[in-house]
């Protein structure tokens, strides 16, 4: 069982891509979430994987589903309904715990529950290892090197289109905290009206309109960097996509299910007169969230990432990869180009 990984809310869209990455990875996913239809039919396209159900209200059930785990890695969202009872399943039985959470209160509510709850520090807990969240958090973890504070880290999202889950649409609607930005060094209410910039984002999204749209990066961020000023943006269109209940959910086009969206994720860091700008591009948010969680385990389990308690993604930077990053071809999974104009590792 020492490469086993319960992926909780296996049979949703993020879940499906998570497990199948997992098991690129070498590692044994089990599929848990409510619905034990749900996760027959997902076994029965994944022949050899164990089911293991479990509601997030049954406490013995859950007990049970995480019972000799290595990993539990959670993608059944909104997280303020899942992520602390599943990450105290998980603590409670030795296992170390990740999410996918883009909501900055389930990440708070996961940091504050190491303490309330008494959580053991000798597993990790990270919350937001995702495309929102961690991806930012990494890469800014990356741009940060030598330097042991910075006046001002900004995340520009650049996203082509956005064609929503329903878990996104739910968590949409669920997920009614004031968001957050770091102002004086510390957490305060994001400003409004959101306000709105142009950003120039690489390649042909170009030029585009983006409005502040805070996400959990500000929160892990903000756990482990020493910032003035955190705040994030994403792109107008996409957020209009997201608004409107007419924009139909994701549609595979290439055989490992991946839409057409195409993103950028920009970080600038500002340290008195210098900037220093990192990036990622590919294919798909919630494809793209796979090998950030999945990879999570395996650094976890393969024993890279030596990180305790609850912790931000940055914890679980690999410590075995070269000096420089490795641009992998966009379209190529886990297809994340990644682009820095100084020595970092990522
Ligand atoms: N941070 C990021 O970048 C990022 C990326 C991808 C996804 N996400 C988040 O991940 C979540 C899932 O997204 P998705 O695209 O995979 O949506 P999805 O396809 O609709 O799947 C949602 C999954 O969550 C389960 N679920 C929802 N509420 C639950 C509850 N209270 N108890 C147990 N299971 C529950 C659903 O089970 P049922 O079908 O039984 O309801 C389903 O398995 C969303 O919150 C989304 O925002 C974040």
């Amino acid at each position: 069982m020492d490469r086993c990984v319960l992926v909780y809310g296996a049979y949703g869209h993020t879940g499906r891509f998570v497990v199948a990455e997992l098991l690129r990875q070498g590692l044994t996913p089990i599929l848990s979430g409510r619905d034990p239809a749900g996760l027959g039919a997902m076994a029965d396209q994944f022949p050899g994987l164990q089911v293991r159900p479990a509601a997030v209200a049954d406490s013995h059930a859950l007990r049970d589903a995480v019972r000799g785990m290595a990993v539990v890695v959670n993608c059944a969202g909104p997280f303020q309904e899942t992520a602390v009872p599943v990450a105290a399943a998980a603590v409670a039985a030795g296992a170390h715990y990740v999410d996918v959470t883009a909501e900055q209160a389930a990440v708070q509510d996961v940091y504050r529950s190491q303490a309330s709850l008494g959580w053991p520090g000798d597993v990790a807990v990270v919350p937001a290892m995702a495309f929102y969240g961690g991806l930012a958090d990494l890469l800014a973890t990356a741009a940060v090197a030598g330097w042991e504070a910075v006046d001002e880290i900004t995340v520009a999202y650049g996203i082509d289109r956005w064609w929503p889950t329903e878990g996104t649409r739910n968590t949409g609607r669920r997920n009614t905290a004031a968001r957050l930005v770091v102002d004086g060094g510390r957490l305060v209410r994001a400003p409004s009206p959101a306000p709105q910039r142009v950003w120039e984002f690489s390649g042909p999204l170009g030029r585009q309109t983006v409005t502040g749209n805070p996400f959990a990066e500000i929160i892990t961020m903000a756990r482990h960097l020493a910032a003035s000023k955190i705040s994030a943006y994403l792109t107008t269109v996409a957020l209009d996509d997201i608004r409107d209940p007419a924009t139909p959910a994701p549609q595979p086009v290439d055989e490992a299910g991946r839409s057409a969206q195409q993103f950028v994720v920009d970080v600038i860091l500002r340290r008195g007169g210098e900037e220093r700008r990192i990036s990622a591009a590919g294919r798909d948010i919630y494809a793209a969230t796979a090998p950030l969680a999945a990879g999570a385990a395996r650094w976890l389990i393969d024993g890279h990432a030596k990180v305790h308690g609850a912790a931000a993604p940055r914890g679980l930077r690999r410590r075995s990869v070269p000096e420089r990053a490795q641009p992998a071809a966009p379209d190529d999974p886990p297809g994340l180009l990644i682009a820095s104009p100084h020595d970092s590792p990522i």
